[in-house]
């Protein structure tokens, strides 16, 4: 990880290295806190980020779901993601990360006591799941673990204690020799990707389950908006894992992910083994958009001046 200068620490700029907490700090031991991902663009105006109020909403939205009342109002803390990229002086695209978590003071799992604190970082950050991924498409598999039940975690909530889950099936994937999981819900329906959203496409159709068992994603709902207006029919279904071998095309989305073309899955090729011309219509899209260059979607944009 590329070290920045700056950490914004409860409306402080803490200089990175000196970003610490006492060991006990509450979302350390008990797993409530609630995080965001969102990138920075290097535009040709200058530094963008992307969906910043709908990132900060969701945050919110997450803080509210695990029952953590945010210290900070929406603008706030948007300002501070704002101030946090203007003071590190960033010269490439940039990933941010800020995460609202229950401090040091309590132990216990009653936590409402716990003091609630926010840290954002920033930092530059390439692709995730790799350059040659985005290009010609990453091999994947059906993990052994299914999605959290929603019986039982609030997959609404972009939980840390959500993340152990995706945690272990990437690790599964990776440790079998697959760059990423795609995870099933309990009743064996296609839910998510470790951290990313789910497309298939079939005879033309772009095909995208709804978010009953997975997060409600930016870059999914991007997606879907940039495929509206080029026309493409677009069906939020159920998807099967034997459905997910028969497709044309697949891919993830996902803010750390942007849209990356799926090759294989469980060691059946899917479509022509390569990105397909859907993907790389939609994919070239995405990054029109988050690089400012659709006027349709600029409003998406904060630029960093
Ligand atoms: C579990 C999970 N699903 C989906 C996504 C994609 O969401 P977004 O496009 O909002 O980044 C993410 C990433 O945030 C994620 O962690």
């Amino acid at each position: 990880m590329k070290k920045a200068d700056y950490i914004w620490m409860d409306k402080e700029f803490v200089k990175w290295d000196d970003a610490k907490v006492h060991v006990l700090t509450h979302t350390l031991h008990y797993g409530n806190g609630v995080f965001e991902g969102t990138r920075a663009y290097k535009t040709e105006r200058g530094l963008a980020i992307f969906r910043l109020t709908d990132h900060t909403k969701r945050l919110i939205n997450s803080a509210k779901i695990t029952a953590i009342t945010p210290p900070y109002s929406l603008s706030e803390l948007e300002e501070a993601q704002i101030e946090l990229l203007k003071r590190n002086r960033f010269e490439s695209n940039v990933y941010i990360r800020p995460l609202i978590y229950l401090g040091y003071g309590i132990m216990g799992l009653y936590h409402v006591k716990a003091p609630v604190n926010v840290a954002i970082a920033a930092w530059e950050w390439g692709s995730y799941l790799g350059d040659e991924g985005l290009e010609n498409g990453i091999r994947v598999k059906i993990s052994s673990f299914a999605r959290n039940s929603v019986k039982s975690t609030m997959g609404k909530a972009k939980a840390v204690a959500n993340y152990l889950n995706s945690q272990m099936a990437k690790f599964e994937a990776l440790e079998a020799g697959y760059e990423e999981a795609l995870l099933l819900d309990e009743e064996g329906f296609v839910a998510e990707g470790s951290g990313e959203c789910f497309f298939i496409v079939r005879d033309g159709v772009l095909i995208t389950p709804p978010n009953d068992n997975s997060l409600e994603s930016i870059t999914q709902d991007t997606v879907l908006k940039i495929a509206e207006k080029k026309g493409i029919k677009i069906e939020r279904r159920r998807i099967t894992r034997d459905e997910v071998y028969i497709c044309d095309e697949a891919f993830f989305t996902g803010t750390a992910a942007e849209v990356t073309p799926i090759r294989e899955v469980d060691a059946r090729v899917i479509g022509n083994g390569r990105r397909g011309d859907m993907t790389r219509e939609l994919q070239k899209a995405y990054f029109d958009v988050v690089y400012g260059k659709d006027p349709d979607f600029e409003h998406m944009l904060t630029y960093i001046n």
